[in-house]
């Protein structure tokens, strides 16, 4: 069973069964690492992506529903926001921050301007175990003033 969608700007069409899961086809089936297992259950954040822009758990998502779907990966994320989380030094393992990159890409894509709690809010769902949340709110605060 084939299934194509558009992955980072390009179209694909990969071999996929049903119960095959994005993560697996992201990291094995594509070679894009970035996507991270943390937890498997839909509770880390680790291994968000984006579905025609809204914040999907990989490990959960079956790759056949992704037909005509449009999915973004970690390594798609906008350039400043890189930026951002570098001059901030946000991480310090830096295991979480894929998922915290498509987190914050999300959420300046529907809101350019947030203040801290409206960053704290969608941050509830990615966990960090080195507690680096709050140079990662400085960095999502430096990406949407443009500040590199
Ligand atoms: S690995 Fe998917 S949410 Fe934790
Ligand atoms: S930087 Fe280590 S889990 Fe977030």
């Amino acid at each position: 069973m084939s299934t194509s969608f558009t992955l980072n700007g390009a179209a694909i069409i990969l071999a996929a069964a049903p119960g095959d899961l994005l993560i697996d086809t992201l990291r094995s089936g594509c070679g894009l690492t970035g996507t991270r297992y943390g937890c498997g259950e839909e509770q880390c954040g680790a291994c968000l992506v984006l579905v025609d822009g809204a914040p999907v758990h990989a490990c959960g998502r079956e790759t056949v529903t992704l037909d005509g779907r449009v999915v973004t990966t970690a390594e798609a994320v906008p350039g400043h926001i890189r930026d951002a989380f570098l001059a901030e030094q946000a991480g310090q393992c830096g295991y979480c921050l894929s998922g915290m990159l498509v987190a914050a890409t999300a959420l300046l894509a529907r809101n350019p301007a947030p203040d801290r709690a409206a960053i704290v809010a969608v941050l509830d769902g990615n966990l960090c175990r080195c507690g680096s949340h709050p140079r990662i709110i400085a960095a999502i605060l430096r990406a949407a003033r443009g500040a590199a």
